[in-house]
């Protein structure tokens, strides 16, 4: 039976050392440390910028084998939630740990749907917005201005204070998105309605005009909630990661997911999905594919939708995506940009480029075709993921909370500046020279 552990010797005092190995294959960076030179050395550190082999938590919300193509959420695998489960007891199962029975569904449903209305005063909030303001940047600032709402928040440690906000945060998700998207239409508000499901009355609250009461037609109701129970979690992702990050000094939930949303916002996150259809408009016709792909293979352009930090195979949710895009299509009539998109596919998938790197399309490669085709504009679509990720970020936070191993997320540094240098009065001193790290060059 081998032994649990790394034996490492350092060449430079030819002292070894030896470290346990905990599961999964995890060496504790802190052993490191032990490493000296003589007792007044502070020891090694690791560098990792990126996080790349880092493991910043132990976390039992979801699972990811990035070389097999595999995602579970607390072990369910998500082909089997997206074909079977809705986005609401997906939630519950993040948030919770497990699937609901009917008593506790029907009681979360109902909790959920208690905070879908928000304040009045968060409409004039929203208002203050330029005219041609981006949704997910109204967001952002909105969830943020929250925390001024629900001072309660503060109290993070409290168990019920955590439920109160997350039912909150998961309920007021769809309204404020909704908000943002009329706002920007110069449409009136639409207020809830809770006798529709969780994606029903989001479909309300954006597109109800004059009828009485709206209904959703039930394929794109359906292709909608399976998008959010796709994008519910996704681990350790750079707006978890922020969200975690954040929430570790302490701050209120609401801040913590403003935090989370503007790290979403991003053109390498979240953003992502709106990038795909700017580019697959630019290329604006099938015939145009190779010389996009002629741009990526040289540096100039990255090809959205496509490569992932932890997949490096085909991602699981771009199949179900992939598929569903057809379903909606039945309804909504065909998204010319989907024959570009599938040709940007079969290139990629035979081109040594993508193939050596193990490039293959994310979830956002196909999301935005279906968001396009069910009249979303474009800037919508990270607000959309920002909805059902909530529950992801929300059970993360909880999880750090609760965590007794956390701390304040503080990483450490190589400085790599200027040794000590002395003052000199501003009338004796050279022209400063121009430097390559000066954030700008003029004055
Ligand atoms: N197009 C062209 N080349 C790429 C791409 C791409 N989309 N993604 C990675 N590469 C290349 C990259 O240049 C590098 O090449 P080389 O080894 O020659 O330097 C190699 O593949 C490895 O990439 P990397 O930059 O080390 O990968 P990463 O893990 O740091 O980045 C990523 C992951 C998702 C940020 C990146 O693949 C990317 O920018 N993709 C496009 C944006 C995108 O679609 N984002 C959505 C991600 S999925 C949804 C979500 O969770 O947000």
């Amino acid at each position: 039976m081998p032994k649990n552990s790394i034996t490492v010797i350092d060449n430079r005092t030819g002292k070894q050392y030896e470290f346990p190995i905990e599961e999964g294959g995890v060496v504790r960076a802190t052993h490191f440390r032990e490493i000296k030179t003589d007792p007044g050395d502070f020891g090694l550190m690791t560098y990792d910028p990126a996080f790349t082999n880092t493991a910043s938590c132990r976390s039992k919300i979801t699972f990811i084998d990035g070389d097999q193509g595999i995602l579970r959420y607390r072990g369910y695998p998500i082909e089997e939630l997206a074909e079977k489960s809705n986005y609401l007891e997906t939630a519950y199962l993040i948030v919770k740990g497990e699937l609901p029975d009917v008593k506790h569904y029907e009681a979360w449903e109902r909790n959920i749907k208690t905070h879908t209305m928000v304040h009045e005063n968060i409409k004039k909030f929203m208002e203050g917005f330029r005219y041609d303001a981006h949704p997910m940047g109204m967001l952002c600032g909105t969830i943020g201005a929250l925390s001024t709402f629900y001072p309660d928040a503060k109290n993070i440690f409290d168990l019920e204070s955590r439920r109160l906000q997350t039912r909150r945060l998961i309920g007021k998700l769809p309204t404020l998105a909704a908000a943002a998207y009329r706002l920007s239409r110069g449409l009136p508000y639409v207020y809830p309605d809770n006798d529709l499901s969780f994606t029903g009355n989001f479909l309300s609250m954006l597109f109800k005009m004059t009828e009485l009461k709206y209904k959703p037609d039930p394929v794109l109701e359906r292709a909608l909630d399976v998008l959010f129970i796709l994008h519910a979690d996704h681990e350790q992702n750079c707006s978890t990661n922020a969200m975690r990050s954040v929430g570790s000094s302490q701050v209120d939930p609401y801040s913590a997911t403003a935090a989370a949303i503007a790290a979403l916002y991003g053109p390498l996150h979240g953003g992502a999905n709106e990038q795909v259809i700017r580019m697959l408009m630019e290329i604006g016709s099938v015939k145009n594919v190779p010389e996009m792909i002629k741009k990526v293979k040289s540096g100039e352009r990255l090809l959205m939708g496509f490569g992932h930090r932890v997949y490096k195979n085909y991602d699981p949710r771009a199949k179900i995506v992939k598929r569903t895009a057809y379903e909606v299509f039945e309804v909504t009539g065909k998204n010319p940009l989907i024959d570009i998109a599938l040709e940007l596919e079969r290139i990629a998938l035979e081109d040594d480029y993508f193939v050596s790197r193990k490039l293959y399309p994310n979830v956002d490669f196909y999301s935005g075709i279906i968001y396009q085709a069910m009249g979303f504009p474009m800037t919508m679509f990270p607000v959309l993921f920002a909805i059902p990720r909530t529950s992801g970020w929300m059970a993360q936070w909880a999880e750090m909370v609760r965590d007794p191993e956390q701390k304040i997320a503080r990483p450490r540094q190589v400085y790599i500046g200027e040794k000590l240098r002395h003052y000199t009065p501003i009338e004796t001193r050279p022209e400063p020279k121009m430097r390559e790290d000066a954030v700008s060059d003029s004055i």
